[in-house]
């Protein structure tokens, strides 16, 4: 029997419930599929800092490179806020994509059938679903630029760089086009090239290797438009590439139109096959500990992560299509609706077990 090494970093927050619920079901999907899941626990984030002082423990890079795939739930929270910028909780996640070179982040956003109704859109804007791929840069741009503290005119002053070199820009171009051409085709690259030198190199770029991919599509949108077009019009959308500070707000943007952020999943992948799966919403520390955060987010990565890191295919669509049917059945308070059975984290987690 195919068993795998899964590296789990739970977090902070509701990182520990959701992931807990994750794990329930590939060990589920393993008996159902006929393969075993070995797990093994790392620090990051606040829990890493509290353990060790530090929020990425070298011991953690060591045992994710060492695994087949990660889990990851999410990282933060007040706790930690006033720690120095570059021992934050954050920081460890930024180190772990970048220890990993997870330079390609796959989120995707869809709308289940049964919650039309609890996205924030009309019914004539969502028209016949929506299912938008946002590929997000995840190891350049301004996450990754020079930063610091300065003096302006005598008085305190700060800079964060966004910067982009050619081959960046190429290789997340390359996933982008290899997402659509898998998908419907049509690929929009979005950029503020009216104004910022690095989104011109990136628009130039994009251009350039759109010509080994004559049957994607290609447009050009200002992000500002994107945001405002994700709400007019989602429907036109098929696969979005951007920089890794605009595809992390739109890729919020994009989580509300399918009715909750407790919904969207990610995968982060590199040149190899070993990715890092994780929800796209954060620590939640308002609802933690109090077992109501929807844990399909995280659910859905695991889902991800049997189809591009794991090659189990089936078991990943068995995953996709037990939310599914989940959703008609009971729904945590984020999503819930008058007539609907609310569930707990955990309970979501048996009822979508018990699906599988
Ligand atoms: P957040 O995504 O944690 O929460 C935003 C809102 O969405 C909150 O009201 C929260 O209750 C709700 N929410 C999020 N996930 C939910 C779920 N699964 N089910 C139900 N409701 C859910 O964003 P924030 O409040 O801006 O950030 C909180 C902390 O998380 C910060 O420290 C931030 O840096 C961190 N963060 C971490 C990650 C990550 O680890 N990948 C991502 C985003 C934010
Ligand atoms: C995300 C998060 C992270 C990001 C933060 C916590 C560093 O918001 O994964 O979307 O900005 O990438
Ligand atoms: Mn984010």
């Amino acid at each position: 029997m195919k068993n795998y090494q899964i590296a789990v970093l739970k977090g902070d927050g509701i990182g520990p419930e959701i992931v807990e619920q994750a794990q329930k079901v590939l060990d589920k999907a393993g008996e159902k599929f006929g393969f075993s899941v070995d797990y093994k626990e790392a620090l990051l984030g606040g829990a890493a800092i509290d353990a060790t002082g530090v929020p990425l423990p070298e011991e953690t890079v060591t045992i994710c490179k060492n695994a087949d795939a990660t889990l990851l739930g999410a990282v933060g929270g007040p706790k930690w806020d006033t720690q120095p910028g570059n021992n934050r909780p954050e920081k460890g996640l930024l180190g772990i994509r970048a220890a990993l070179g997870l330079f390609a982040n796959l989120r995707p956003a869809v709308i289940f059938e049964p919650l039309r109704e609890a996205s924030p859109l009309k019914p004539e804007i969502i028209g016949k679903g929506i299912d938008v791929l946002v590929v997000r840069e995840l190891t350049g741009g301004i996450y990754f630029g020079e930063r610091g503290r300065c003096e302006e005119k005598g008085q305190p002053a700060a800079f964060d760089t966004e910067k982009y070199s050619v081959p960046e820009i190429e290789r997340i171009a390359r996933v982008a086009f290899e997402m659509a051409q898998k998908r419907r085709h049509k690929l929009c690259s979005v950029d503020k090239a009216n104004v910022l030198e690095s989104s011109r190199l990136w628009r130039e770029t994009v251009i350039r290797v759109s010509k080994d991919y004559p049957d994607v599509e290609l447009n050009h949108m200002y992000v500002d438009n994107c945001a405002m077009q994700l709400v007019r019009n989602p429907g036109q959308f098929d696969v979005i590439v951007t920089s890794n500070m605009f595809g992390d707000i739109l890729s919020d943007e994009a989580s509300m139109i399918s009715g909750s952020i407790g919904m969207l999943a990610s995968a982060s992948l590199n040149d190899g096959q070993k990715g890092l799966y994780e929800p796209i919403h954060g620590s939640a520390p308002d609802i933690a500990g109090q077992g109501i955060a929807n844990p399909l987010a995280t659910i859905l990565s695991v889902g991800m992560m049997l189809k591009y890191s794991l090659e189990q295919p089936q078991a990943a669509q068995a995953i996709d299509d037990a939310v599914a049917k989940a959703l008609t059945m009971a729904r945590t308070p984020d999503i819930w609706v008058e007539g609907m059975k609310k569930v707990s984290c955990s309970e979501m987690g048996d009822l979508v077990c018990s699906l599988l």
